[in-house]
């Protein structure tokens, strides 16, 4: 695991958005792996704006809420449409996200799982970090062994992005189709960007902490070729 310091969440953004571009400039083709969040609505700016091209790019979203269908603006899907998909040259056929609306849940996470799979797994996945220490919808005391299912958000993730609902936790919804720590763990490449003095003891207990389900981002220790991006605020509870 390399960190990789930035001074300022810009300079963080586009660090992260530079190593997006180049692997997608050297390898067109690229099955890439997104995040939502308000972390990365820079990165996908930074991204369009490069006019670097998507046509050949699978992608693989990690998450989305359960019950909410693709048109509601507050699903991933809307969100990645309205900050990436609508503004590049991406193939509507190569873009996936969990289905959180499929009646059999346990059916559609082994179909994720499968396209995945399928697509030859994933070369480059984005991770942002919740204040509960997930990557993905992975919730405390998620298995390091888990795959793609359906989580309970937690209250702490709930009150996090209450934001998107009019500031009411409650709106929220309770589940999300997630990937699990292990799928994440099978992509090639991850990349970690996290920014804000909210992110800085959750980080540290991520990257310097020991290896527990209770945060599951500490599980990237794991992995082998993993940069995390962090501006000087998220940074500044590191030893
Ligand atoms: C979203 C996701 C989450 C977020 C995390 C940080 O697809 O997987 O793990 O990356 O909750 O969210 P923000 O950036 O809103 O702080």
């Amino acid at each position: 695991m390399e960190i990789v310091p930035a001074p300022t969440r810009d300079a963080a953004v586009a660090l992260t958005a530079k190593l997006i571009e180049s692997r997608l400039r050297d390898k067109p083709n690229l099955v890439l792996g997104l995040a939502t969040g308000r972390t990365m609505e820079e990165v996908y700016a930074r991204l369009v704006a490069s006019g670097v091209s998507f046509a050949r790019c699978t992608t693989f979203n990690l998450d989305e809420y359960v019950g909410l269908p693709p048109e509601d603006p507050n699903s991933y899907a809307a969100y990645m449409r309205h900050h990436l998909f609508d503004h590049v040259d991406i193939d509507p056929a190569r873009i996936n996200l969990p289905d959180g609306m499929a009646d059999d849940l346990s059916v559609a996470a082994a179909d994720y799982e499968r396209r995945i799979a399928g697509a030859g797994g994933i070369d480059l996945q984005l991770l942002g970090i919740g204040e509960a220490g997930h990557i993905g919808f992975n919730e405390p005391l998620s298995a390091l062994r888990s795959r793609t299912r359906d989580k309970i958000l937690t209250p702490v993730t709930r009150a996090q992005n209450a934001g998107m609902f009019g500031g009411d936790p409650d709106a929220v919804p309770k589940r999300a189709l997630t990937m699990g720590v292990e799928t994440i763990l099978e992509s090639r490449e991850l990349v970690l960007l996290a920014s804000g003095r909210a992110k800085a003891s959750v980080v540290a207990k991520a990257v310097e902490g020991p290896l527990t389900a209770r945060i599951s981002a500490s599980a990237i220790q794991l992995h082998t070729h993993c940069k995390v991006i962090l501006d000087d605020e998220a940074a500044s509870d590191l030893e």
